[in-house]
This record gives C-alpha cells, structure tokens and sequence, in this order.
C-alpha cells in the first residue's frame, strides 16, 4: 500500500466547446491518428498507473462519454463551462480524502508523453512544491498563457493572451497546461480563484498567483521540443499536429524495416501493426486495427481499416478492405472491394472488379474478374469465373450460398440463394443455378442457341436511310 502523500491522481478537462474549432463536434473528439484527442491523453496518463482518474466533461458530454468504453474513471461533470479552473474545481468531489498529488491534463494537449509527466512529478516531489507545471518556448506563443517571471527569474504568474499587457504577450515562455498540484492545496486555492479578467473565466492558472502568495513553492520544468505540448484549438492546429504525428508513426516503421515509397502520401493509424520488409506504396491509409505481415506488398491506393493481412500478401494497386482477413500469399486486386466479414485463405486470388461481403474463401480459390460473392462460404482450390453473382437478397432476407472443394463456376453464372453446391460441381457459363447441387454434377440450362446467316446485312439494307 502507498502513502497517502505519494498517491496520484489525474484530472483530464474535457468540458470545453473548442469554439475556435467551428464544429459541431466536441473539440476533444476531433480524431488525431485516427483517435479522439482526449484519448490519447488518457493512454499516456494511465502509463502513470494513477489511483484515481476524473474526466471533466461538459460540452457533448454524452458523446465524449461513448467515446470511451473502460468503465475505470469518474465522470465529473461541468454543466456550464466557465473556465478550466472551474473545471477542475467540478471534479473535486472525486478528490474526497485525497492526500496525494493530482496531475491536471488537457483533453486538447494530446501529444504529451509519459516520461514527461514522470520527469514533472518527480521535480514536484524531490521539491515539495505545491504546483509544478510545464512550460515551453515558441517562437510564436500566441494563444498561450504567458509565464511572467521577476528579475531574479522567478514565476510571479501567468497571464493570458486576452489580459497579458503588450510587454508580456512578448514573452515567448508559456503555460503548457500541464500540472501537478497537491490535492489539498489545489482545491483550496480553487475556492479562492475569481473570474475578474477579459474572458469573465476561473482560470486554473490563478492557482500560482494565489499559491505565491501564501508562500508556497511553485516550481515549472521546461519542455525542449515544444511541439510535445501544443494544444488543439483550431483545425489548422490539428492538421499540423496530424501531419507531425503521422511522420513521427511513419518513421517508426522504416526504423522497424518497412520501406515507404512515399512517405509523405502513406496514413497509418498509431493502433495499427506492419511486419518488416512490407513494401508500402503511394496514397495508402492503413486504419484502425490493421495488422499487416511480413513481406508483403501494397502497390498504392489502398484504404484498409480493421484488416489482419498476413505475410506475403500482394494487394495491388487500389484496394479497399475493411473488418477482413486475408491469409498468406493471397493476391487481392487491381480494384477491389473486401467487405466485413471476408476471411481469405492461403494463396487466395480476388481480382478487380470483385466484391466481397460475409464471404469465407478456402485455400487457393480464385475469383478474378467482375464478381459478388456475399453471404457465402467457398472450399479450397475452387474457380469462381468472370461476372459470378451470389444473388443473396430477395428484398426482404439475406440468404447464404456455400460452395465446396474443386468447383468450376462458369462464367456470368448467377447462384439463386439459399444454394449448396458440393464438391467437385461443374457449372456451365451462363447458368442461372437455383436448387442445390450434389458433388460432381454438371449444371446447365438449356437454352436453345439458333443461327441465322446473313442476317446482318439484310437488317442493315431495311434499316439504311431510316437513321434520323
Ligand atoms: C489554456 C491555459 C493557457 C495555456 C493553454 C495550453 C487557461 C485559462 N489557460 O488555454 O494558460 O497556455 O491552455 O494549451 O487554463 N475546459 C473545460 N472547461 C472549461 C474550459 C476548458 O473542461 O470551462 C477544457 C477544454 O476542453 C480543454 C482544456 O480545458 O481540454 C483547455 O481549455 P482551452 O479553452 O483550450 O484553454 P486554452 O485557451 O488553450
Ligand atoms: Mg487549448
């Protein structure tokens, strides 16, 4: 069991409109790598193991609460959002009986890391201090809270953009709004903190003044990279912060032996996993919970999201696969489409023009050209020809088709489901099959073919001289 002083807490502010952001959407919803910005920093803080976490939502509270499924926080609500140190104020009753310290984060500071935050609290403690924040440099500070420091450069307190004199919105320090305070000293000074400034807000950051003046000792650690600690308000901000993250996502796998044709046009969601000497080419996103094996080969304009593709597989050039499973060697594309609910296996080859959906391939069936399989599960080393459609839908139902081992499925064959064909089944081209077929048959229907010679040029001599 730890002491009590020595038990962290965290509180992430959630609650704001991000006004600056023009959207309907919660600010701290707005996906960065593919993730909701405040959940990227409630990953880093967990890395803290802390004993308790409160969420200070407000703002499209109840969608910013489905956007997390763990049921291991405190929903502290902040019904109208009168600044962020009213915020943390609002999740005090979480803090009951709390000794400990209590590490403040913003749900719009996403790219914060771990150590980091265990260099804060280790400065904190080492000097008792009673609030210990970052701070950075930028060259351009605007927006930021300014650290004003006297003479002898100790922090007096920070001021923002809004009431900062013209001397002091030149000050390149800022608040990074990252904190750690002692519980006790936090919601005390809370109490005392008023809304007399140009925003009518309880600033968090009024904490330090009125700590100062009671004495207390306020420390600041400096962050080098500065981009660690930039906050979200705008969509420009987030576009910068996307393309920084991307960058920083796409060298982590070159380091890991992937090679980018372009790096500069290739998306990888930070969730998602690539095996070494995949070759990756132009425009491809990789979304979600994508793993990709080893060895593979992604010629360019590919979109996969949720999609485990094992190794040596080759998906050629504009592929679109989502919730689907691909096994080794298998060749997917030019042009297609693998739907939820596609499960390749080894060797499998879907060409372009082919859709899938709820469609379960065994090892080496082919399906190259112009077709839909739906609803449908195919055995091993069975031949799906040109324009083959499952029609699996009558309007009401959906129903499944199952094929089996060493099938020829003739071109432009149309499979009325429900259907079973067994193993070994010949289809002839242009079949419409509608009942179920036992192993080794041939299906055909008969159709009469007739030829009429000549016929062309007879119907060309009428017709000539009637074209308007
Ligand atoms: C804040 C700091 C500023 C600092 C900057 C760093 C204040 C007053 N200013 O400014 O000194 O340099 O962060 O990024 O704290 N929030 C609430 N409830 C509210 C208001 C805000 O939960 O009533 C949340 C927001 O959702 C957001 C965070 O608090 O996640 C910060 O709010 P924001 O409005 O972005 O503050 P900044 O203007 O960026
Ligand atoms: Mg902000």
């Amino acid at each position: 069991m730890k002491k009590q002083m020595e038990q962290l807490g965290i509180i992430l502010l959630a609650a704001g409109q991000g006004t600056r952001m023009k959207s309907a959407l919660p600010k701290v919803l707005h996906p960065l790598g593919g993730k909701a910005l405040f959940l990227h920093v409630l990953e880093t803080a967990r890395r803290l193991r802390p004993e308790r976490v409160a969420i200070v939502i407000g703002h499209g509270a109840q969608a910013v609460r489905e956007a997390y499924a763990g049921s291991d926080v405190r929903w502290a609500m902040q019904e109208e959002q009168l600044g962020t140190g009213h915020a943390v104020l609002c999740a005090a009753a979480a803090f009951e009986n709390f000794a400990g310290d209590v590490v403040i984060l913003s749900g719009d500071v996403p790219m914060i890391r771990a150590e980091t935050l265990r260099g804060l609290i280790q400065h904190h403690r080492e000097q008792h201090a009673a609030v210990t924040l970052l701070t950075t440099q930028f060259d351009d500070p605007k927006g930021y809270g300014r650290i004003v420091r006297d003479e002898r450069g100790a922090m007096t307190a920070i001021v923002e953009e809004k009431d900062a004199s013209e001397a002091q919105r030149a000050v390149r320090e800022v608040n990074a709004g990252v904190y750690v305070a002692a519980a006790p000293f936090l919601f005390a000074a809370l109490n005392a903190v008023k809304n007399d400034n140009r925003q009518g807000e309880y600033y968090l950051p009024d904490i330090i003044a009125i700590g100062l003046r009671q004495g207390k000792k306020i420390e600041t650690v400096a962050v080098a990279d500065g981009r660690e600690v930039k906050g979200i308000n705008s969509r420009e901000e987030l576009a910068f912060m996307e393309k920084h993250l991307r960058e920083s996502i796409n060298k982590k796998w070159m380091v890991a032996g992937v090679t980018f044709k372009d790096p500069d046009t290739t998306y990888i969601d930070e969730s998602v996993v690539i095996g070494r000497d995949t070759v990756i080419g132009p425009n491809t996103q990789l979304c979600g919970k994508t793993v990709i094996g080893e060895r593979c080969r992604i010629d360019g304009s590919a979109f996969l999201t949720d999609a485990a593709i094992g190794d040596e597989v080759h998906l050629r050039f504009s592929v679109v696969l989502g919730q689907c499973r691909v096994e080794r060697g298998a060749i997917i594309g030019p042009f297609a489409h693998l739907r939820p609910g596609t499960s390749l296996g080894p060797e499998v080859h879907i060409g372009n023009f082919v859709e899938t959906k709820e469609a379960k391939l065994g090892a080496g069936t082919k399906a190259n050209h112009l077709t839909y399989l739906g609803d449908v599960t195919i055995g091993t080393d069975t031949n799906i020809g040109a324009g083959t459609i499952t029609c699996n839908y009558d309007g009401f139902h959906k129903y499944k088709t199952s094929i089996g081992n060493r099938v020829q499925v003739g071109s432009d064959t149309t499979l009325v489901a429900p259907i079973a064909l067994g193993d070994d089944v010949y289809i002839a081209t242009a079949s419409t099959v509608r009942h179920d077929v036992p192993a080794g048959a041939l299906v055909f229907n008969q159709r009469e073919e007739k030829v009429r010679e000549g016929w062309t040029e007879q119907k060309r001599a009428k017709m000539k001289g009637s074209k308007k």
